[in-house]
């Protein structure tokens, strides 16, 4: 057992730090001693990001005949976070030490701890639980200041503006409203890398729907789910389904199902789908005084509609990807680490080299290639630097599931390249035509 977590815990150093190494991702404010809970993505962690919500954005709104997406302000004001329930619901129970002062989230504190009153970290005595609120407060404007709230969960975008839609697209029932953004959370402990952190992207999107039709719906979109979670590379045998307890449900969700992932850290919550009810659109309706019902013109009937809203962090998305695309296996004659990407969401798409460095002509063709690749696919790299099996492996470690040679029998006979698959190594001859193919239709 010691050995397993062990593995499991090596296997996390390892991937924060190629992540760190490769520029992927560093500790957000990192030369001002850091911040904790928020994380800086560098060039290839951005590029692997933008991939992940263009993506999703295809997946759950481009490709869908009936959800539209939106973009709302992260800053929203009380009233807002009043009707919904946020400033008197979105709590979290505290624990705090009465001698280091420090905070525990009191549903992940051993129970050892909890039933002791002993705090984990000096001995010293625990306190009484409490309610902590995770909403982080802003003040607006310069003279008269008003409260307003950096947003929780990004829904009540969606629902705000549901007459906004309503009066200017005319949707008919069901149809979703979509958002990617950023949503704040003041974690009593951030942990785990990307996992709980204080500030992140949500992907998600509010179907609404009929409330005869939700169970319809909610399974609908729980299939499609698990076709993002293969699509965007990850593993799904490490995915389980939760049916979460009324006791552990958010504040507003009459039914909901946790997808949990096997991280090197315990098995847990990756994406949620929720059944809201009429909650939210009812809340607003009477909070902000303005009408937000539906009325149906086939029936001739007038109601709030009821709503099911898939909702899937952004940064689990990255960890969960991570891990598990990061494999070790032996190549020739040394252990090589690689990053088995889907292309589509790879921060390089192919890597352009010529055989040597100082042979003025591979250059010049693998220039050109270079161009013509970063033309069609734009994440293109050139690597001229240092013996071919090492600038392989600096790609294998970022994910590039393509590198293309340029040799001399490029230039002097038949004008192909040697194509090499990142994950069997395997290479083969072919023209510069037939490699943007292959390139291109692993893309779709
Ligand atoms: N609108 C619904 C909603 O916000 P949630 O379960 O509170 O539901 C949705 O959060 C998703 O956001 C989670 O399934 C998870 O992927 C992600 N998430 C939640 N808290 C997070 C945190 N502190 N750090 C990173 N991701 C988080």
């Amino acid at each position: 057992m010691e050995k397993e977590n062990k593995k499991e815990n090596d296997l996390m150093e390892k991937i924060i730090s190629l992540c760190k190494r490769r520029g992927f991702v560093f500790q957000g404010s990192e030369i001002y001693g850091g911040l904790s809970g928020t994380w800086d993505y560098g060039p290839y962690g951005a590029s692997l990001s933008h991939n992940i919500k263009e993506l999703w954005w295809k997946h759950f709104v481009s490709e869908q005949e009936n959800i539209f997406g939106i973009s709302t302000p992260t800053i929203m004001p009380e009233g807002v976070w009043q009707a919904s329930g946020h400033l008197s619901g979105f709590t979290d129970p505290m624990i705090e030490c009465e001698k280091c002062h420090h905070r525990f989230r009191a549903d992940h504190l051993d129970k050892k701890y909890l039933e002791q009153k002993k705090c984990p970290d000096c001995g010293g005595v625990l306190g009484e639980e409490k309610k902590f609120n995770l909403m982080f407060p802003v003040n607006i404007g310069s003279s008269s200041l008003s409260t307003a709230y950096l947003r929780g969960e990004i829904a009540p975008g969606m629902f705000v503006n549901f007459k906004n839609i309503m009066d200017t697209i005319h949707p008919k029932l069901p149809f979703g409203l979509a958002q990617i953004g950023k949503a704040y959370r003041n974690e009593i402990a951030p942990r785990d890398f990307l996992f709980r952190v204080r500030e992140f992207d949500l992907m998600e999107f509010e179907f609404f729907l009929k409330e005869s039709d939700w169970q319809k719906y909610f399974e609908f979109w729980r299939e499609e789910m698990w076709k993002w979670i293969e699509k965007v590379g990850i593993d799904k045998e490490k995915v389980y389904e939760l049916e979460v307890s009324s006791e552990d449900r958010a504040h507003y969700s009459k039914r909901t199902i946790d997808f949990e992932f096997e991280y090197p850290f315990g098995k847990k919550e990756l994406y949620g789908l929720a059944y809201r009810g009429d909650h939210d659109l009812k809340s607003h309706s009477s909070g902000s005084g303005i009408d937000l019902s539906y009325f149906d013109e086939e029936t001739k009937e007038r109601f709030i509609p009821h709503v099911v809203e898939p909702s899937m962090g952004h940064g689990r998305t990255m960890l969960a990807v991570l891990v598990s695309s990061y494999k070790e296996d032996n190549m020739g004659d040394d252990t090589r680490v690689y990053l088995s990407f889907p292309p589509k969401i790879a921060p390089v798409k192919c890597a352009v080299f010529p055989l040597l460095k100082n042979k003025e002509k591979l250059i010049e063709r693998a220039k050109e290639v270079y161009k013509i690749f970063k033309k069609e696919f734009g994440n293109v790299e050139f690597d001229d630097n240092g013996n071919i099996g090492k600038r392989y492996r600096r790609q294998d470690e970022i994910g590039t599931p393509y590198c293309v040679t340029i040799d001399f029998d490029t230039i002097e006979k038949d004008n192909s390249v040697t194509l090499r698959y990142r994950d069997s190594g395997e290479q083969e001859r072919k023209s510069v035509d037939e490699v943007v193919e292959i390139i291109k239709s692993s893309l779709i």
